[in-house]
């Protein structure tokens, strides 16, 4: 059995990489070509868990009441929550010859983790969020959607949503510089970045581009 492919989507919130795993699985499926469609967090136990603190349900006490835990606390519940997940869900699809899609991957540690931590682009950061990740396989492609701070902040106003702990247009304008800039920091990763700023089916076409690519490369 040949090993499925595994592809990974990342961008700021609001870049629509739910929306674009929806349409690729969609695409593959079509072509008679098996895929599963994940997300991190996952929806294993601790991806639960990693959820209600996203939401604010779970807190840690602070000295004015109950905060968030800290950016490091979280990058080891999200780097838990990937070895997990790739135990439990991905690698038995890969053994499979499922291609596995994710919606967000280790690439959201090291953003997300290292920006929220206060110290932006500080490499002793960003190496130690590297390391309690290094045992998680690497993805045969992630695709960025790139979108200005802008406009995924007016999808995510029109998703009106929860209100999530990220959920800060500063962090997030952080966030889409460390995107731009996010193949330096996996430099053995094959990595594409897409224009998001477009229509979802003009997006859509160009994600499948990208995994037609990979397929004929092997
Ligand atoms: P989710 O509600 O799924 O947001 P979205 O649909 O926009 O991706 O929550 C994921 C949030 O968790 C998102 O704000 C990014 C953040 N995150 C991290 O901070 N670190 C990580 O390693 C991952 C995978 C996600």
């Amino acid at each position: 059995m040949i090993e499925g492919h595994f592809i990974v989507l990342e961008g700021i919130d609001g870049s629509g990489t739910t929306t674009q795993t929806g349409r690729l699985a969609d695409a593959l499926r079509s072509r008679g070509l098996p895929a599963h469609t994940t997300r991190e967090p996952s929806d294993g136990p601790i991806g639960m868990l990693i959820r209600q603190v996203l939401t604010g349900r779970l807190v840690v006490p602070g000295s004015t009441g109950g905060r968030a835990p800290s950016w490091s606390t979280m990058a080891c519940l999200f780097a838990a929550d990937r070895l997990d997940h790739l135990e439990a869900e991905i690698h038995p699809n890969l053994r499979d010859g499922v291609t596995v899609i994710s919606d967000r991957y280790d690439a959201s540690s090291v953003a997300y983790q290292s920006i929220s931590s206060g110290l932006e682009l500080d490499a002793s950061v960003i190496d130690w969020i590297r390391t309690v990740n290094s045992r998680a396989r690497r993805p045969d492609l992630t695709l960025v959607l790139d979108v200005p701070v802008a406009e995924a902040n007016r999808r995510r106003r029109q998703r009106q949503g929860r209100v999530e702990i990220y959920d800060d247009d500063e962090l997030q304008a952080a966030l889409a510089r460390f995107y731009t800039d996010i193949d330096a920091f996996f430099p053995t990763d094959r990595i594409v970045h897409i224009d998001a700023n477009r229509s979802v089916d003009e997006v859509a076409a160009d994600v499948l581009r990208a995994v037609e690519d990979l397929r004929r490369l092997g």
